[in-house]
């Protein structure tokens, strides 16, 4: 299965339906090996349950799932838009491949990431019916989705704010070879 439905769990927990719409739009023109392969084309990162195919988008939920009990456990993250997080979660790997046929991942793929989200013709379309310059909204997930290695990063210098801190931090954590994720256990 691929496309937004496969997300549909995931995207129907965001409030703004303008990002909504985008998710749905950026998950529909995705990368083919996007759902197809393993979050490490190596197997040297991340638990044995993204290190299957399809385990690229088990990762994808990993890290959403963990970006959201940070924000569950109310601390005073008073800057903090929920929504603006869960999608960054959501769209944090959208180019980890590209859409040739490597089997290895795309080296600078949150910088990639942006390109591939800001240059989608239907994405255009759709802000250009409804903005008269992108919404501050999108380039708060454009930030989060460029920096989201964090201090590892090279291509990012700039202040992590906390939107930035949690997406990061949700996928280090989900990169961990010993966080192995259930998704079965999912409530
Ligand atoms: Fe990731």
């Amino acid at each position: 299965m691929i496309g937004a439905s496969v997300f549909s769990r995931e995207i129907s927990q965001i409030e703004n339906n303008e990002i909504v719409a985008m998710l749905e739009i950026v998950f529909n023109n995705a990368p083919p090996q996007f759902w197809t392969k393993p979050a490490s084309s190596t197997m040297k990162y991340h638990p044995d349950s993204s290190n299957v195919n399809g385990g690229l988008v088990v990762h994808t939920k990993q890290v959403f799932y963990i970006a959201k009990a940070i924000l569950d456990a109310k601390m005073d993250l008073l800057l903090t838009d929920r929504d603006i997080v869960l999608a960054s979660c959501l769209l944090h790997d959208i180019y980890k491949y590209d859409f040739s046929s490597s089997q290895y991942t795309v080296r600078n793929h949150g910088i990639g990431g942006v390109e591939f989200i800001n240059n989608l013709k239907p994405l255009r379309e759709f802000f250009a019916s409804t903005y008269k310059s992108p919404p501050s909204w999108y380039l708060e997930i454009l930030k989060c989705v460029k920096s989201h290695n964090g201090k590892f990063t090279k291509e990012y210098t700039g202040f992590f704010d906390e939107a930035q801190t949690i997406v990061h931090l949700a996928d280090w954590i989900a990169c961990q070879r010993w966080c192995y994720f259930d998704l079965t256990k999912l409530k």
